[in-house]
């Protein structure tokens, strides 16, 4: 997408204009034809600047767009960004091809150039490689946008963008064209394209490295798990060291405590914690930042067969602590264990953690918040800022608990892998925790239920969301 001041030689086919309630009665800023139409429009209760609202008028020559924001005093980057990506999508679904974008008018509101790249690079994005291109089929035609604001921060928004969009498209990607060994081969082209350190650990070196729930976890499949390690680090001294532990379930059938049917479709999506910090470095190596990043994969299959770890099995972590297992579902929290120790050993600054890990994170926040726990006061101070201004919603979850953490305990190993169904959340939080190394800032995103939507909104189309790249993109740029 090309993204570009608006210029007099240009000309456009559409026109999108974004409109508050308040704009609507005060149409002032507004002069000439355009001002013309929209009083004619807004005088005859065509439209108002509901939130939400997006109405398309045919014009003598081209077609005007026109989308609500809502109140003023709702009003906020996010609703902006929302509205462009609903607008400017519906402009390529309309085969419009040119597009001129006003917002000057909302100048008040800071970071409209970044808003603006962000969308302008989402709106084209759907999940559509394995459609077959019939006649049916229409191309999102939108190629050029011209806007009224058009900052230097166009170009970092649009670096965002692409960092989403190369989350998703794995993501999205059913467990029968991505296993284990196709995350590695990602990240290996990932590291070729930018430069960046990759090491992956197969089975045979799982072995060596004592990465025992990882191992356990994948033994079901006939495609072996890997951890997968990508360093990327600045020219000039790092001002810190980060490290991101994604989990990588390529397909989660529950193993022997498989899933009922219903649980285990959209499971080819636990693999989207992975697919995030895949997504991260990729913005990270893009945008040049001054910090040391790590990002692990812990990659397995969750399959039950003749060789897949049981209920009652008692495995050893790769920091020596044994776990009982009582549900093989709960296998997400076993996969990062491992990693959570292999990123503790490079001692970083701060640990992040993301999974869908938990059904009861999704059962207590919907599928539109995710979840986050963290042993650090300042760390959830930062992470909740970039949070609020990327428009990801997370909501601050306990940590602290003794009483589920006495739950924690097994009768004849260190740890259960899984409780009963009450805070399962928290639960799954806590036994991360046991992996982490003391002094370590932590923090983990339970993203279950937010890693996909079935059906379009926000800056999402429908399918995997990406949702935590934008947060932890935000918060290492503040670094
Ligand atoms: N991948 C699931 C969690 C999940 C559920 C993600 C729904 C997205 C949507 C995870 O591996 C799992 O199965 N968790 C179990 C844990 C339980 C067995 C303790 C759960 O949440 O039911
Ligand atoms: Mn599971
Ligand atoms: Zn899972």
């Amino acid at each position: 997408m090309q993204i570009k001041h608006w210029d007099k030689d240009h000309s456009a086919d559409s026109l999108l204009v974004l409109l508050r309630e308040e704009d609507c009665k005060n149409l002032a800023p507004f002069d000439g034809d355009l001002g013309a139409v929209l009083a004619d429009l807004v005088s005859r209760k065509d439209f108002n600047g509901k939130k939400g609202s997006l109405l398309r008028v045919p014009l003598v020559e081209g077609c005007l767009y026109l989308c609500g924001l809502g109140k003023k005093e709702k009003c906020s980057l996010s609703v902006i960004r929302d509205a462009l990506f609903q607008g400017l999508r519906k402009i390529g679904k309309s085969r419009g091809k040119i597009a001129d974008v006003k917002i000057s008018h909302l100048s008040e509101y800071d970071g409209l150039s970044f808003a603006l790249g962000e969308a302008g690079g989402l709106c084209a994005y759907s999940f559509d490689s394995y459609k077959t291109k019939g006649k049916d089929y229409e191309p999102f035609s939108l190629a050029e946008i011209y806007s009224d604001v058009c900052g230097d921060e166009v170009s970092a928004g649009i670096r965002f963008a692409e960092a989403q969009i190369f989350s998703r498209e794995i993501a999205n990607e059913p467990g029968c064209a991505v296993c284990p060994s196709t995350m590695a081969e990602k990240a290996e082209s990932l590291a070729k394209e930018y430069g960046l350190t990759c090491e992956i650990w197969d089975e045979k070196r799982l072995i060596a490295e004592k990465m025992g729930a990882l191992l356990a976890v994948g033994s079901g499949s006939k495609n072996p798990p890997r951890l997968i390690h990508l360093t990327y680090k600045p020219k000039n001294t790092p001002s810190k060291k980060i490290a991101f532990v994604g989990k990588g379930i390529t397909f989660d059938s529950g193993g022997l405590n498989i899933k009922p049917d219903n649980y285990m479709l959209t499971m080819k999506g636990d693999k989207t914690g992975a697919c995030n910090v895949l997504g991260i470095m990729k913005g990270v190596a893009e945008l040049g930042l001054s910090v040391e990043v790590h990002g692990f994969m812990s990659c397995a299959e969750n399959m039950p067969s003749g060789s897949s770890y049981r209920p009652d099995d008692i495995i050893t972590a790769r920091n020596g602590k044994t776990i009982e297992i009582n549900n093989t579902d709960a296998e997400g929290r076993l996969v990062l264990a491992d990693a959570l120790c292999v990123a503790s050993e490079l001692k970083p600054d701060v640990i992040i953690d993301m999974a869908t890990l938990t059904g009861a994170c999704a059962v207590a926040l919907g599928k539109y918040r995710a979840g986050l726990f963290t042993n650090d006061d300042g760390l959830a101070g930062k992470i909740l800022a970039a949070s609020e201004c990327r428009g990801e919603p997370f909501w601050r979850m306990p940590l602290e608990d003794e009483h589920i953490a006495e739950s924690l305990k097994s009768p004849f190993a260190d740890l259960v892998n899984a409780g009963n169904r009450y805070g399962g959340a928290t639960f799954a939080a806590l036994f991360l925790k046991e992996f982490v190394s003391d002094g370590i800032a932590w923090a983990h995103m339970d993203i279950a239920g937010v890693d996909f939507c079935e059906k379009e909104y926000g800056v999402y189309s429908k399918g995997a969301t990406s949702f935590g790249v934008r947060t932890c993109l935000e918060y290492l740029m503040r670094l």
